[in-house]
């Protein structure tokens, strides 16, 4: 038996889901039971009826299954190097003092962010839905964070004054994109069509063809007519991307918008440590109930929108 065979066996013996974020290497894409952005795998792992669930990402999309499936066991093959550096750029004491100066103003997160934010939030929010979510609030102004570039996104659709914070947050792969690099992508592939992930810069966003979430990037693919696109995300996503074009017998070209849009992070599992992880039930995420009682309310009031 070789390891994907392994996998599969330990996976029908302890009733457990493999659920996969489209940044994963292709290998571990392959072998999940569910791929998806940060939105799709909130929904699927409170939907599961599966005892454990192994969570292949970072940390604070392991904690959103947690806090959804406070009963379940929900293990991550690997600890150590998969916490998102943005997630951790909203900790409690900032929170605090925008609060005080902005008493009024409710505070959307990003589900990328730690638990312990989004027990302290009104609301989440995924690049899927911010402004959605956003528009849904009946106030005039709210407080945004951690991602400004995803904060820009939303200002541009509403009314309301989004205030970002904290100053200079944002994804590390997302922001190495400039618009150079898109020139001289565009200059090569005059046709090819630009998606662009909203954590990407403003000068990005103002000239993409579209601007989308991971799931928002693979239905324009699939959907469209067009037959070149420039893909302004980590390139995990182009594995997402092949795996379903290649399901429908489709080709299409994909180009990388950077090469080198690597999030580290997201490279830290593989197979063998998920073997690992089912057989030893490993590495369990473990949180305070008061925490998970908090933060389940802001992804609920998300969810329901
Ligand atoms: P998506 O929700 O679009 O998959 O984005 C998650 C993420 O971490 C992007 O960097
Ligand atoms: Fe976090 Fe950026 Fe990696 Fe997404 S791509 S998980 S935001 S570091």
């Amino acid at each position: 038996m070789d390891v994907v065979d392994r996998i599969n066996k330990l996976k029908e013996e302890k009733n457990a889901i493999i659920l996969a974020h489209n940044y994963q290497p292709k290998e571990i894409q392959k072998i999940a039971d569910f791929l998806g952005d940060s939105l799709e795998l909130c929904i699927k792992a409170k939907e599961t009826d599966a005892d454990i669930i192994v969570f292949c990402g970072v940390d604070f999309m392991a904690e959103s299954a947690k806090i959804l499936n406070p009963d379940k066991k929900v293990l991550m093959p690997e600890i150590e190097g998969t916490q998102c550096p943005m997630a951790h750029q909203l900790p409690p004491e900032i929170i605090k003092k925008y609060r005080e100066k902005y008493p009024e103003a409710p505070l959307v997160v990003y589900v990328n962010t730690t638990a312990e934010t989004k027990a302290l939030a009104d609301i989440t929010c995924t690049s899927a839905n911010a402004d959605k979510v956003v528009n849904s609030l009946d106030t005039d102004v709210v407080l945004f964070g951690p991602d400004n570039n995803l904060a820009y996104y939303v200002q541009k659709r509403t009314d309301k004054k989004v205030i970002a914070i904290p100053e200079g947050g944002g994804c590390y792969v997302h922001k190495k994109f400039t618009i150079d690099d898109l020139k001289r992508v565009k200059s090569k592939y005059p046709n090819a069509k630009v998606l662009i992930h909203p954590e990407c810069n403003p000068e990005l966003q103002d000239n993409a063809d579209y601007i989308a979430s991971t799931s928002g990037i693979l239905r324009i693919v699939l959907e469209s007519d067009d037959e070149e696109f420039i893909i302004g995300t980590e390139v995990g996503m182009i594995n997402r991307l092949e795996i379903e074009l290649e399901k429908l017998g489709k080709q299409k070209k994909l180009i990388p918008l950077k090469e080198d849009a690597i999030c580290h992070e997201m490279k830290k599992i593989t197979l063998e440590k998920i073997e690992k992880c089912l057989l030893e039930e490993r590495y369990e995420i473990k949180l305070k109930k008061e925490v998970i009682e908090k933060a389940q309310k802001a992804i609920e009031r998300m969810l329901n929108i």
